[in-house]
């Protein structure tokens, strides 16, 4: 899992310089697609469910499972670039949102708490803690700002298949607060977060984009996680990636 990790975390690295105003999310895709297979590796994404693509590009008002098409990145966007690479059987997943220029302030907000949100989480995790522990830590500052958590779209236990148990939401409930999280389990904490109403919904065309009922932008990052005895291991993080307190 460490090195599925370490090799996802390299094609994040890979990808962020070109996550810029005129390419096009299929361009994105094509690289990511290209990198995995030159590094003798599978993009998860392809094929799960009937999923099209090598990775998942969701666009200001798309929360999460936007397909790579022919749209061209512009000034003023916010990108979330999700990718999952399968590495000898064992799968790494990460995401981030890329500020696509100058950007609105409420979108530039938005990404940012939804980056202080995963390292919140991150941070108030011990060996053996309630999964319960990520989602008391992110609602409150979400909504301290004024925004709101998805609820239908969750993180999840991660290994030899893409989504395991335990569910990880992002916001307390029954189950998590049952479900801990003990030392050898690998998870996903990515937590989406909307600048308006917490409520979504689903193309109806394309059967996977999932976009704000209220048209307002929407952000997440990912990291897949190991639990350590020591608390928690961040296996897709890399030197070149924003690090904790990082200010968009
Ligand atoms: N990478 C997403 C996650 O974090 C799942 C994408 S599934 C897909 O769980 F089929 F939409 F690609
Ligand atoms: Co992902
Ligand atoms: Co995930």
């Amino acid at each position: 899992m460490r090195r599925a990790g370490r090799v996802n975390g390299q094609l994040m690295d890979h990808l962020r310089p070109h996550v810029i105003a005129g390419i096009t999310t299929s361009e994105i895709d094509d690289m990511v697609y290209q990198w995995t297979n030159d590094q003798g590796h599978t993009p998860a994404t392809l094929g799960y469910q009937n999923y099209p693509k090598s990775c998942c590009t969701s666009i200001n008002d798309v929360i999460c499972h936007g397909i790579p098409d022919n749209y061209k990145l512009q000034e003023g966007d916010i990108v979330n670039v999700d990718i999952t690479t399968i590495v000898d059987g064992w799968h790494g997943d990460q995401s981030e949102t890329f500020l696509i220029g100058q950007v609105s302030k409420q979108r530039r907000d938005v990404t940012q708490c939804a980056f202080d949100c995963l390292y919140l989480a991150l941070d108030a995790l011990s060996p053996g803690c309630k999964v319960s522990t990520i989602g008391e830590a992110i609602v409150p500052e979400a909504h301290s700002k004024g925004f709101s958590v998805v609820r239908e779209y969750v993180g999840h236990g991660l290994g030899k298949q893409f989504h395991l148990d335990p569910s990880i939401p992002h916001f307390p409930n029954r189950q998590s607060r049952i479900d801990r999280l003990e030392p050898g389990m690998c998870f996903t904490v990515e937590p989406m977060i909307n600048a308006g109403t917490r409520y979504t919904k689903s193309d109806k065309h394309d059967g996977w984009t999932v976009r704000t009922r209220d048209g307002y932008s929407s952000a997440q990052f990912e990291h897949s996680i190991l639990m350590t005895d020591q608390g928690p291991e961040i296996l897709t993080k890399t030197e070149l990636g924003p690090q904790a307190g990082h200010q968009f």
